[in-house]
């Protein structure tokens, strides 16, 4: 089976490591927009504008399903780019938000999302949230983490600064944080250090791995085999392929 793998530009490696580790295809195009990267700082029509470009470039490459690892593109464009697709397209707020249903049963607990202005402009986590009864959902637009995870910051002042920033009004860790970006996972270690270890993080590419298991019948081979991988990008593609580099061995 081949997978097409889209996202704004170089944070959707992180999903695709997850997908990677769960050996679930045997082939997988990932395509970057990095040309015009951020979509999360873009308006609403521009998103679904480009994101459905995005099935233009997949269209020559035969894959059997798009999966959607850009948070923002997902929000925004996700329905745009189903209606329009002849073969799936999965996006991965769903999947985040079965992932908090199965991994927290109190529906008062204190959830918080994380995410790009223009994720958390969507409501699409939080209206989520709310329909699924949780009822103490604080959400945060923590844009300036994209940045610093791809100047390569994981830990130390700069990133402890922008933490003690955008976390200010969080009174208490909360329950569950959905890593509601692409990026997150790779400051995963951080976040979960400065809420003292008491928070469930939600990461995307897991989220997805279960989801494309229980709603599309993807196994995990138990045969360990190597994705057959290409890389494309919309501009600086030897870029995206030296972070994939670094990326996919210490994810
Ligand atoms: N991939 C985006 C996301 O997950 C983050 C980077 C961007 O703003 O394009 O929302």
């Amino acid at each position: 089976m081949k997978a097409g793998v889209f996202d704004s530009g170089v944070g959707g490696l992180t999903v695709l490591k997850s997908i990677l580790n769960a050996n679930m295809f045997d082939e997988i195009i990932y395509y970057g927009d990095t040309a015009r990267v951020p979509y999360g700082v873009k308006d609403k029509q521009t998103i679904i504008n480009f994101s459905l470009e995005a099935l233009d470039f997949f269209a020559p490459h035969h894959i059997d399903i798009l999966i959607i690892a850009c948070n923002t593109a997902s929000a925004y464009a996700l329905e745009e780019m189903k209606e329009k697709s002849p073969i799936p397209v999965v996006g991965v707020i769903e999947p985040g938000i079965q992932a908090v249903k199965n991994k927290i049963t109190d529906k008062d607990a204190s959830i918080l999302v994380i995410a790009t202005k223009a994720t958390i402009s969507s409501k699409m986590y939080q209206d989520k949230l709310h329909a699924c009864g949780y009822t103490q959902i604080q959400s945060l637009a923590t844009g300036l983490f994209v940045p610093i995870v791809e100047e390569g910051i994981k830990d130390g002042e700069i990133l402890e600064a922008t933490m003690r920033y955008y976390f200010s009004s969080v009174s208490k860790p909360p329950e569950a944080i959905i890593l509601g970006c692409t990026h997150f996972p790779l400051i995963a270690p951080a976040i979960d250090v400065f809420f003292k270890h008491k928070s469930t993080l939600i990461h995307s590419g897991n989220a997805i791995v279960d989801y494309l298991q229980k709603n599309y019948g993807i196994a995990q081979k138990q045969i360990k085999k190597q994705a057959k991988l290409s890389f494309y990008a919309s501009s600086n593609v030897s870029s995206l392929k030296e972070t994939a580099q670094k990326w996919l061995s210490y994810l």
